[in-house]
């Protein structure tokens, strides 16, 4: 048996033994990593999102909204008191990249969506101190200006289909977003029919108010008010704080 001592006093043993330590820890916590789609529990309710709301997405990172707003409402009470359930894993499955955010310089955006009109969010976005006179929150009056660019909506499906979004091209494809995720939904994640769902999406909740025009500002009212509504918690509501409601 090697005794303690002769470790400690002993440079190559004890770097070589605190190698195996580290190795065995590592792989503890990293092999897992590698079968992260048997990691993320599934929860009802969670898709991919839509061609529209995900121009508006594309929006959202362009203007670096993330810098002051975060998505993630974490597991603590005073979080859930303001914002509702903490967030779950398979909320954020299909955001690449993740728009978790760091900072809070706003509210978490993570439960946002339906708790205002798009009229509000319309207003809010060209002038927030129209609305909260205290705000911070700078103007972006040119989402409302500027025309919808959604030419280039088949490439920025496929390319998040590399990332393991299940956006289907092929018939199986579309099949087994059928199967996963029901008709009306699959029929969304068609990449073959993405400019056709963008505008009928467009057309059919008029986001930005002007319905004679497609706006930048449909695309990122869209985003806004779906997220944190794909799941339905109350039938958790037996959960963790449940209690403090
Ligand atoms: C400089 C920091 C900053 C940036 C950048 C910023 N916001 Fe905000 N945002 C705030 C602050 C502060 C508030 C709280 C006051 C208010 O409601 O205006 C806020 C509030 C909000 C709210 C209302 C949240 C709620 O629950 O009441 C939404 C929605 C929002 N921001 C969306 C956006 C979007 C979309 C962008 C990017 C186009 C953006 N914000 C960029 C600081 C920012």
């Amino acid at each position: 048996m090697i005794k303690h001592e002769s470790i400690e006093t002993n440079v190559g043993l004890l770097i070589i033994l605190s190698l195996v330590a580290m190795g065995i820890g590592g792989l503890v916590e990293i092999v897992p990593l590698f079968y992260i789609n048997d990691t993320i529990e599934k929860v009802e309710g969670v898709r991919p999102y839509t061609p529209l709301e995900l121009r508006g997405r594309d929006i959202y990172i362009r203007e670096g909204c993330y810098t002051c707003h975060s998505q993630m409402v974490r597991p603590f009470r005073d979080e859930d008191l303001r914002y509702g359930h903490y967030s779950l894993a398979a909320e954020s499955q299909y955001d690449h990249p993740f728009q978790w955010g760091s900072k809070r310089t706003g509210p978490d955006l993570a439960r946002v969506g339906k708790k205002y009109s798009n009229e509000w969010h319309v207003q809010h976005l060209i002038a927030p101190r129209s609305v909260v006179p205290e705000s911070i929150m700078p103007n972006y009056p040119w989402l409302l200006e500027n025309e919808l660019h959604y030419a280039d909506i088949t490439e920025r499906m496929r390319a998040l289909k590399k990332t393991g979004v299940p956006y289907a091209e092929s018939p199986a494809e579309h099949a087994a977003n059928v199967e996963k995720f029901g008709e009306a939904v699959a029929n969304q994640l068609n990449i073959n029919d993405a400019e056709k769902n963008l505008l009928r999406a467009a057309e059919a909740d008029n986001f930005d108010g002007n319905p004679a025009r497609l706006s930048e500002m449909d695309a990122m009212v869209a985003y806004l008010q779906m997220l944190g509504t794909l799941v339905d918690f109350n039938q958790y509501d037996e959960g963790y704080f449940a209690e403090f409601r």
